[in-house]
């Protein structure tokens, strides 16, 4: 991935369609692009009129284009054995059997959307994707959320510091792998590479979208503090529901003269993000026709008199002279120590933090004629000819 937009801001005031209308516009101009919500009421399915699942589902009607739902209770399900087995088995082979020390969310507060961000990183680490928007829950939620890598990383250190405590005093696992603390150490790995990356202003952005109404100036301006505790970057602010210029009935007339007062003050507030207007359709705002007047409102066409700018590139390139391929592969924040390469014929396999991605290639190699290089922010594969 190379670059990641957050969404946020209120209940209603259009997240999804807006995250929807980005995601299309991305897609539209040639990048691979994953829209995801944790919205428990499968908004992106809604917003799009097909299904879309717990798995990147390809859009129908849009290429380059995938959807996901995270399933907030099922992503919790698979990583808490981990948990469990790090603090039960210590004991047992202490001799002390019979006993659950783990205590889920009395333990953990707020576990459960922690191993969901678990899931989150998976994807922003797919070197597949070129742009990933992450449509929130409403701002309260969306903020807490930016706390979870912290949380999680907090408690993973624990975690780790406990086995390695235990395993020290009852010299327990000598000579033996820990598989269970190669694991958690993997997972801390991963969540220690989101917090670059959400911190990382080049990379991640952070989205509000609003409505033009008293609330909206005091919701951004205290959620732009908070993002500032994350050292996350806001650039964007949509206005969206604006009474159209069209209809001067007593009613738009009275309404727009109240929204002008705060995009006014929106806009005198908040001197450092552009700002875009959406007006309030009055047909209903769902599927793909819908979503693409959208974001060419947005963003343009080919970015011509575009409201909001969207820096967008390729995650991987080929490029080829006489004698080699040349593979340019984007790894924001991404450590060396956290990859692993392999080449299978039509396929680079890397590995990121214990996780597998196939970059499929355009022709067939062979291993001992790869040379990989890394560098900040890149991985840079050549491949003889020969
Ligand atoms: N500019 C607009 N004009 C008319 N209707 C709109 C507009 N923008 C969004 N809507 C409609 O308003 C409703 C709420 O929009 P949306 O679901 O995008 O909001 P949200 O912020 O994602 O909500 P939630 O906080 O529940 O996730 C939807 O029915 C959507 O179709
Ligand atoms: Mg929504």
């Amino acid at each position: 991935m190379v670059r990641l937009l957050l969404v946020g801001g209120k209940g209603g005031v259009g997240k999804t369609t807006i995250s929807g209308a980005t995601a299309v516009w991305a897609a539209q101009n040639g990048f691979k692009t994953l829209l995801i919500s944790s919205d428990p009421a499968h908004s992106i399915s809604d917003s799009f009129e097909q299904k879309i699942g717990d798995k990147p589902t390809s859009i129908q009607g849009i290429n380059n284009l995938d959807g996901l739902e995270i399933d907030l209770k099922r992503e919790m399900k698979e990583i808490e054995p981990l948990l469990k087995q790090a603090l039960n088995e210590p004991f047992e082979k202490l001799g002390v059997t019979g006993f659950d020390f783990y205590s889920g969310d009395l333990m953990f507060p707020g576990l459960d959307e922690a191993l969901a961000f678990n899931k989150l990183i998976t994807y922003v680490e797919n070197p597949e994707y070129d742009f990933v928007i992450f449509d929130t829950a409403p701002t309260g939620h969306t903020l807490r959320f930016l706390s979870l890598p912290e949380l999680l990383d907090s408690w993973l250190l624990k975690l780790l510091k406990f086995r390695s405590t235990i395993q020290k005093i009852a010299s327990l696992f000598s000579g033996k792998k820990d598989t269970t603390i190669e694991e958690l150490e993997k997972l801390s790995r991963r969540v220690k590479h989101t917090r670059r990356l959400l911190a990382d202003s080049q990379i991640t952005s952070f989205m509000f979208v609003c409505i033009p109404e008293a609330m909206a100036v005091l919701e951004t301006k205290r959620a732009l503090h908070i993002l500032q505790d994350y050292r996350i970057t806001a650039h964007s602010l949509v206005v969206n529901n604006i009474y159209p210029e069209e209809c001067d009935c007593k009613m738009c007339s009275s309404r727009r003269k109240i929204q002008k007062k705060y995009l006014n003050r929106l806009n005198e507030e908040f001197p450092s993000l552009t700002i875009a207007k959406v007006p309030l359709f009055e047909e209903e705002v769902k599927g793909i026709p819908m979503l693409e007047k959208i974001s060419q409102l947005l963003y343009g066409l080919k970015q011509e008199n575009a409201q909001l700018p969207l820096d967008l590139s390729s995650a991987v390139t080929f490029d080829e002279t006489g004698e080699k391929h040349i593979i340019r592969i984007s790894l924001p924040a991404a450590d060396k120590a956290d990859l692993q390469l392999r080449g299978e014929k039509n396929n680079l396999k890397l590995v990121i933090n214990g996780i597998d991605y196939q970059i499929p290639l355009p022709f067939t190699l062979r291993e001992e004629n790869i040379e990989a290089e890394f560098q900040p922010n890149y991985l840079v594969i050549n491949i003889s000819k020969k």
